[in-house]
């Protein structure tokens, strides 16, 4: 239990639990992954447990348990959900004003917090003051009564505890703990001598550095159901991990009540409670974040382009080319089919004015996305959207080696060994000039570049139809035809982007690694060979529903791996 009597006690605490951070998320990795030593693709790089479709794995196993820190994003959203404009609090103004502990993707390949070193914990002090800050003008309202004027407050206080500590530490809190606040609260009153609103606003700072707040500590304070290493998560953990899993933040009132009801506590209650969760718009924040990490979207932030060849390309270009990804993966996956053939195939997306001069749409005004109907031989989803083409690109050239490295890695999941030291892409010869294809092909078709571009060329060049800010082109950058035509790694011919994307559509690499990129965000971490029996659940009924994403999403949540955890050695468990 965690004493509340000053704040330093819990800045201690803070820094002890970031100490011990780095060794439980360091475990996901060591032993498991890297040290292949295989030049070229196909190394197991982060794809730990090389699990396929049909290997069931041991139903009993379950995977050693990441403690996670609260990410950017979950912080905000949960600051969001927790207060809110209701309460006067603005989470683009939190943002600009806090910096949180850095993030970095880590072998999952989806962001983590590392180790919270003390400047981290400063941070986190800065951050509850300036939420406390922001909220500071509905103290009566947060807390029930006007705490200046009312004699004896504790009561409030304690409803306060309660009420908010719920939902902030995600579960109720034990006798003992509203006990220990109420007291850091009077002796804010007493001994330090503050007012009655300064204390109150003390302890809400003191709440919001509390390591169950910034941790997802699933431990709790009893196991409830054993079964060899296993412990079956209480249902406040499992409403927990749903929320973050499916909106991105913690959970809310409504997700407490279920599992304070007990109605969290089978997989069919599992699963329509996820069901429920993915109808509100809250699923969209979750969603945003698994396709910027993902797709490493927020690389636009920072790309920059040939002037000269593209006067067009500004601030507002490229947020809207990331904020069509975004709208399109929402449109599919939360509203649509969610399937994996309309998020690689789909003909339609969704364009202002800006992304209609790069598709060659008429007509298109402002600054609003709207759906339009596409050239299906032209353009098929998600990877032949601009925000993917230009990210894969050089400044004013298309980098058909970046395109290839992207398919490969993001969908279908292989591991790349860093590139040695490569020369630049070759400008096009005046003099002499050759298809670019050509001039590539043959600089990398001799050992030891064929080791990886072999596997890298053919797909990047699929997508040789699109210039370094993803607009169509038939003529490549020295005026010969486009040679778009190839085969994928398991065989399938393709001729041209749409092709490639409509096969990539029905490999099953393809699905599998969805499968696996899902559940690295979902779990965060990247999945081990314990995970094999879940992965295999989860894609079973992926693959039941015509690879619906949705259902995916719904069967990960009922999955042993989702509902269990690892008790951990030395751990003590009643
Ligand atoms: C270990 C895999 C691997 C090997 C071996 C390899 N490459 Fe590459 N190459 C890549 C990848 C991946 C990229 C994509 C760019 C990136 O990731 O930075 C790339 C990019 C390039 C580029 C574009 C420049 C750039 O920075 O993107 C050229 C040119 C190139 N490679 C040529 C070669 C040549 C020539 C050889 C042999 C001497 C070679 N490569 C060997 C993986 C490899």
């Amino acid at each position: 239990m965690v004493p509340l009597v000053s704040r330093s006690a819990s800045v201690l605490l803070l820094a002890i639990l970031g100490g011990c951070t780095g060794e439980i998320t360091g475990a996901v990795g060591s032993g498991e992954t890297g040290g292949a030593g295989t030049a070229g693709v196909g190394g197991s790089g982060t794809d730990v447990t090389n699990w396929i479709p049909g290997e069931r794995g041991d139903p009993n196993a379950v995977a050693v348990l990441p403690l996670r820190v609260l990410t950017r994003s979950e912080y905000d959203n949960t600051i969001s959900l927790v207060f809110g404009e209701e309460y006067g609090l603005s989470v683009a103004s939190l943002r600009a004003a806090s910096v949180l502990p850095g993030e970095t993707y880590d072998l999952s390949g989806f962001l983590s917090v590392g180790e919270i070193s003390e400047v981290n914990v400063l941070r986190y002090m800065d951050a509850a003051k300036t939420v406390a800050g922001a909220v500071s003008s509905s103290l009566p309202r947060l807390f029930g009564c006007d705490l200046a004027a009312t004699p004896n407050a504790d009561a409030c206080v304690r409803a306060f505890v309660e009420s908010f500590g719920e939902l902030l530490y995600r579960r109720p809190l034990v006798a003992a703990e509203v006990d220990e606040h109420l007291a850091f609260y009077q002796h804010e009153r007493t001994t330090l001598g503050r007012d009655a609103n300064g204390a109150a606003l003390q302890l809400l700072e003191a709440m919001l550095q509390s390591p169950y707040f910034l941790y997802r500590w699933e431990q709790g304070f009893k196991v409830v159901e054993r079964k060899g290493d296993a412990a079956k998560l209480n249902p406040y953990q499992v409403a927990s991990r749903l929320s973050f899993f499916l909106w991105g933040s913690g959970p809310d009132r409504a997700l407490l009540a279920q599992a304070k009801a007990g109605t969290l506590a089978t997989s069919e209650q599992v699963a329509e409670a996820a069901r429920r969760m993915l109808e509100s718009p809250r699923a969209e924040r979750a969603l945003e974040s698994f396709h910027e990490q993902w797709l490493g979207l927020s690389h636009l932030d920072s790309l920059f382009k040939d002037e000269k060849r593209f006067p067009q390309w500004n601030d507002e270009l490229r947020s809207s080319m990331k904020d069509e990804v975004q709208a399109f993966t929402r449109h599919v996956i939360l509203k649509g089919d969610g399937a994996v053939s309309s998020l690689l195939g789909a003909p339609y997306s969704f364009v202002n004015a800006s992304l209609a001069s790069v598709y060659g749409i008429s007509g298109v005004q402002g600054s609003e996305l709207r759906q339009v109907q596409l050239d299906p031989r032209e353009r098929a989803g998600l990877l032949t959207m601009p925000a993917l083409l230009a990210s894969a690109s050089e400044a004013s050239v298309a980098n058909p080696f970046k395109r290839g490295k992207l398919i490969l890695e993001k969908l279908l999941c292989q591991k790349l060994e860093p590139p040695p030291v490569v020369p630049p892409l070759p400008t096009p010869d005046q003099v002499d000039p050759k298809p670019q294809r050509q001039v590539l092909e043959t600089m990398t078709s001799v050992a030891p570049c064929s080791a990886c571009h072999v596997s890298l060329n053919p797909l990047g060049f699929g997508l040789g139809n699109f210039d370094a800010i993803g607009k169509f082109q038939t003529l490549d950058d020295a005026g010969f035809p486009v040679d778009a035509s190839g085969t994928l790694p398991g065989g399938a011919a393709f001729s041209g982007p749409s092709e490639l994307s409509m096969a990539l559509t029905s490999s099953e690499e393809v699905r599998t690694c969805i499968t696996k990129q899902w559940f690295r965000f979902g779990f965060g971490r990247a999945e081990s060979p314990s995970d094999a029996f879940s992965l295999d659940g989860a894609y079973t009924a992926f693959q039941a529903t015509d690879f619906n994403i949705r259902e995916l999403l719904v069967a990960f949540v009922t999955t042993r791996s989702f509902l269990h955890r690892q008790i951990e050695t030395g751990e003590v468990v009643e």
